[in-house]
């Protein structure tokens, strides 16, 4: 792309900042902003800039409670039943494990990859090794070795391999954990104008786990789930100490009642807890995100005095490998997060802003329940298989991450 090329493009999207920064820009950063310019599609963060105008409202969507299945109320031939079936499809080798570990850890106030935290163990293991640990757990309980997808960002990929290189897997199968980056796309300001970073390229940031399923595709994780003769995979998070990787029970029920996706609950805590909560909109299954709920509907409750949107989504998932490569080839919806950025303005000067300035557009992995018919939902407890590790100090920090980790692993030895 030459330069008058490059300009009538932006030109036309009313981009012409980005060319300001161009011309200002050293050979490097030059030809990298031309490799953005070639590549970013510009009409759709015009068109993405466009949904900020419109309110969120469900006005036009039934939103119903959603039917779930309580692990704790199944009676004891039905718990046999989904652990045998579970069991055996993962001591045939046709279960694997995702993990999302693309976001930045911006709450948390950790520089590094999320799932290099240490939040305080006396080992002082990271975030990845205590999901290693239940990994190597699992491996010896069925006699296989599970093998597993990390999704990494644009900010963190390198410095996760290297982290796992540097630990020599912690004792894994090296040949077995894949990491995968995830999608990128611009962050503009309030005006729709693209931001410029402190390196002079276009300003980008992940654009949500939503994209989770293109880029498996992309990258080949599909392919290779098919080559070992994978059909399920559970895609879980990496901000989650007591996740449960492995759960033959809720595969179990996929498999028996031949649903393809399914996920986990707990009870929501209180009305205001930052969970999204599962529901049916107009029929299909889905998740009212806790940034989207309307006060009104996080706090209805039903004749017992129940919250009717009381599952929480724990970011719990699992899919049939073949809902993974049919949603790759759809597009999800992006939901839109208002941030403060920090960005080089039009005469070359850093701005770092005091209050939200910029738009960052995230496409989120349970839009997908909407292209099914059904799913399988399954409440858990919350103190044995939800542990978040969300914000540096207060609700969901290291420190009650570590207290729920010890109290479960504790209670396990009495
Ligand atoms: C998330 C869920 C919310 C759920 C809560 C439970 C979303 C959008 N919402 O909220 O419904 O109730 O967890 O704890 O997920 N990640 C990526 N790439 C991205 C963005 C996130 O890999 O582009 C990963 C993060 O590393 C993390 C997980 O996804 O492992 C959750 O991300 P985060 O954006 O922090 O979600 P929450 O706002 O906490």
């Amino acid at each position: 792309m030459d330069y008058n090329e490059m300009k009538s493009k932006l030109e036309e999207y009313n981009q012409m900042q980005i060319l300001k920064a161009y011309d200002r820009a050293d050979e490097k950063t030059k030809k990298e902003l031309e490799c953005q310019i070639e590549r970013i599609d510009f009409k759709q963060v015009a068109d993405l800039f466009e949904t900020t105008k419109n309110e969120i409202n469900f006005n036009n969507d039934v939103i119903e409670s959603i039917a779930y299945v309580d692990k704790e109320k199944l009676n004891e031939e039905d718990y046999k039943k989904y652990l045998e079936i579970g069991e055996k499809a993962i001591k045939d080798g046709k279960y694997s494990v995702v993990t999302m570990a693309g976001g930045q850890g911006t709450r948390l106030g950790h520089s590094g990859p999320k799932g290099t935290f240490d939040i305080g163990l006396d080992s002082h293991k990271s975030i990845f090794e205590i999901l290693i640990d239940t990994l190597k757990e699992n491996n010896e309980k069925y006699g296989v070795i599970i093998p597993w997808y990390v999704m990494t960002g644009k900010e963190n990929h390198e410095d996760t391999v290297k982290f796992f290189e540097d630990n020599n897997y912690f004792g894994y199968d090296k040949n077995s954990i894949k990491f995968f980056q995830q999608g990128k796309l611009p962050m503009c300001d309030e005006s729709g104008k693209i931001l410029i970073n402190e390196q002079g390229v276009i300003k980008e940031a992940a654009d949500g786990h939503g994209g989770i399923f293109q880029s498996m595709k992309k990258n080949g994780i599909t392919e290779d789930m098919e080559k070992r003769g994978v059909e399920w995979a559970f895609v879980g998070p990496v901000d989650n100490v007591l996740v449960k990787m492995v759960d033959p029970i809720l595969l179990g029920i996929m498999i028996d009642k031949k649903v393809l996706a399914g996920g986990k609950s707990t009870v929501k805590a209180n009305p205001s807890e930052k969970v999204g909560v599962f529901c049916r909109r107009n029929g299909k299954p889905g998740v009212v995100e806790y940034t989207e709920i309307t006060q009104e509907m996080a706090e209805r409750v039903d004749e017992n005095g129940e919250l009717v949107f009381g599952e929480s989504h724990i970011n719990c998932n699992m899919f049939n490998v073949k809902v993974i490569e049919e949603v790759a080839n759809k597009n999800l919806p992006y939901h839109i997060a208002h941030k403060k950025a920090s960005f080089i303005d039009e005469n070359g000067n850093l701005v770092v802003p005091e209050k939200p300035n910029a738009y960052k557009f995230e496409s989120f992995i349970f839009d997908a329940f909407d292209m099914l018919d059904d799913m399988a939902i399954l409440r858990v407890k919350r103190e044995e298989e939800f542990a978040p590790v969300k914000n540096a100090a207060g609700t969901d920090s290291p420190e009650t991450a570590k207290k729920l980790y010890l109290d479960y692993y504790n209670n396990l030895k009495k």
